[in-house]
């Protein structure tokens, strides 16, 4: 959902377009319809912007060659107005003196629009964010300093917003501010940083300072200040982050999936470290007669799998709801619920807004991959995945991570000794699974073609066959359908016919035998069924065609862990044969933060 950076570099005669077109590029996931960046120098602003992916639009433009000294940035992901180039930001107020960045969404541009144009304003694009400079030009004409231009802005604005304007009436100087969407001031040795997200500015600053809904951030070649409402400067926290500059790159790789998805085993492995401070959360939670989990896409398969584990190993009734559904269920909370939100962002809007609300009755406990993000600042509790940034559009292995702080929780809840001790396992069982990569990539040759597919898993399988079938849709353009393998026979099985892939997973347990009859019932309907399975399954090697091994066998209970790491490969690969980017699936953005 656009990403915006700035960057005031302490030594004028250094440049600063090379440095905020390196930080943008970095938040290239967060929105790819169009890019632009604006800097100043000598009473001029300098604007370079366009539509297109950023190296398409840098060929043409050569973006890092632009002067001065200090600058803001931005990648779109278009809401209001199409990709163009007069929409792409910054946008400028009519002078062309004040240029602004703007992500989130300013719901009352309408009325703000009239408003300006009855006093004799003149707008150049269809975006909401134009109205945001017409209205800092407005109260500056007023005799405000563009501080108290940015406050009075923002009094008039509704919606979601985090805010970077330069102003050539008052030079050598960044404001910024923001509400309900992610805003972080990176403190460097060569300059004052603000990014949408902490990837961004990595390599050039990780002390860094979250502002709050309504602080007004001024960066000038001193440092970086925070005001409050009232003008006073706001003492912050510094926070160090531990994540490193090369955690953002592909180091090698040819996209960040791939490289991500391999990164899995250490993803797990740092995350069971969580173990004492969950250990400690959980004392608060002797109370807790119900649990509901609140997320979205990927984060919401995983919380399906907590439900599961919850349910069966602790006996706590638990319920999972989609988050931008959350409301309908509102008048059930109550002081003995606890409300746990997964999250890899910690600033998707529609799980912010039910933190909110779940806030008001209840204990909320957030699982969330980014720290210092919203989530982990609105949630009574915290547990922090140690997946490190995940850059890819298609979440990996912040998803095994999610599901490994779940696993951790479950069975420290449930007292389950055995279970504990089996999660130091899944590391290796996932390395070994990626050392197969082969047999997935010709999978990928022979199925690449289909139109549809079909995933079928049972009881702890069954969240892993959604997550297996969202993965191949979002990058990969092909229907993916995920369903309870007993679920089948009550309509979807219609749509089996000749030749359709269906992918079976079926780890062995107590579900075999039952989702091994849901096989045969798709087979015998001339499904082209690829079984995800044990090495030593005979039965299954008889009766699926195609089986992709996993080993060494791994339980049922733990399998969610293991068996979705094929499917992410299956999804990245045929993706790849069809000559699409995973990592920049068309129409999605990395997170969120419109509802
Ligand atoms: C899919 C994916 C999305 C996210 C969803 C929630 O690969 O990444 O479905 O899971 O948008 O985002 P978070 O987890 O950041 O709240």
């Amino acid at each position: 959902m656009c990403g915006i950076v700035g960057c005031i570099l302490k030594d004028n005669d250094s440049n600063a377009a090379p440095i905020l077109f390196d930080c943008i590029s970095k938040l290239e996931y967060r929105g790819y319809d169009s890019i632009g960046l604006a800097t100043y120098e000598n009473e001029n602003i300098y604007v370079k912007k366009d539509e297109g992916k950023i190296n398409e639009v840098n060929k043409k433009l050569d973006l890092p060659d632009m002067p001065g000294s200090f600058g803001i940035a931005h990648v779109r992901w278009a809401t209001h107005g199409d990709p163009s180039k007069l929409n792409a930001h910054p946008q400028l107020d009519e002078e062309n003196e004040i240029a602004v960045v703007h992500n989130g969404i300013i719901e009352n541009n309408t009325k703000l629009k009239e408003e300006l144009m009855a006093e004799g304003h003149t707008f150049r694009s269809d975006t909401d964010t134009e109205v945001i400079p017409h209205l800092i030009q407005k109260f500056m004409d007023e005799g405000l300093d563009l501080e108290h231009a940015v406050r009075k802005t923002i009094e008039k604005l509704e919606g979601a917003y985090a805010i970077a304007a330069i102003s050539l009436r008052e030079p050598d100087k960044i404001v910024a501010t923001r509400k309900d969407s992610p805003l972080i001031v990176g403190l460097g040795e060569d300059g004052y940083y603000l990014a949408s997200d902490s990837p961004a500015i990595l390599k050039y600053a990780r002390d860094i300072i979250y502002p709050e809904k309504g602080e007004i951030v001024i960066l000038d070649k001193s440092g970086a200040v925070v005001h409050d409402e009232f003008d006073n400067v706001v003492n912050k926290e510094i926070d160090t982050i531990n994540w490193t500059p090369e955690m953002a790159e592909k180091e090698g790789y040819d996209h960040f999936m791939i490289k991500e998805i391999n990164e899995q085993a250490t993803a797990v492995r740092n995350t069971l470290t969580q173990r004492e401070n969950i250990e400690n959360i959980i004392k608060d939670f002797d109370d807790i007669t119900r649990i509901c989990f609140v997320a979205c896409g990927t984060s919401y398969h995983a919380s399906l799998t907590g439900k599961y584990l919850i349910e069966s190993l602790a006996g706590i009734p638990t319920d999972v709801i989609l988050a931008s559904e959350f409301k309908f269920s509102q008048k059930t909370l109550n002081e003995n619920t606890l409300v746990i939100f997964i999250s890899q962002s910690g600033e998707t809007a529609d799980s912010l807004k039910a933190l909110d609300v779940a806030n008001e009755t209840s204990k909320t406990l957030g699982i969330v991959n980014v720290a210092g993000s919203s989530i982990t600042r609105r949630a009574q509790y915290v547990i922090q995945t140690q997946a490190g940034p995940e850059i890819g559009v298609a979440a990996t292995k912040t998803y095994v991570s999610q599901l490994t702080a779940i696993y951790l929780f479950a069975a420290l809840m449930a007292k389950d000794e055995n279970l504990l001790n089996e999660l130091n396992n899944v590391p290796d069982f996932i390395d070994e699974v990626l050392k197969d990569v082969e047999s997935i990539k010709s999978m990928s040759k022979r199925y690449n073609y289909a139109k549809d597919f079909f995933y079928l898993g049972r009881g702890y399988s069954y969240p892993t066959a959604l997550e297996g079938a969202l993965k191949l849709k979002e990058i990969s353009y092909i229907h993916g359908e995920g369903y309870a393998a007993g679920e089948l026979k009550h309509g979807p099985l219609a749509l089996i016919d000749e030749g359709i892939p269906v992918v079976v997973v079926i780890p062995p347990g107590d579900s075999h035998k039952k989702t091994m009859s849901n096989l045969e019932e798709v087979k015998s309907r001339g499904a082209r069924v690829l079984a995800f399975g044990a090495a030593d399954d005979e039965e299954l090697a008889l009766k699926a065609p195609e089986v992709f091994k996993i080993n060494p066998e791994v339980s049922e209970i733990i399998a969610p862990l293991v068996y979705i790491v094929p499917l992410q490969l299956l999804s990245y690969y045929i993706t790849i044969e069809k000559g699409f980017d995973p990592d920049k699936p068309r129409n999605l953005a990395k997170c969120v933060t419109v509802e």
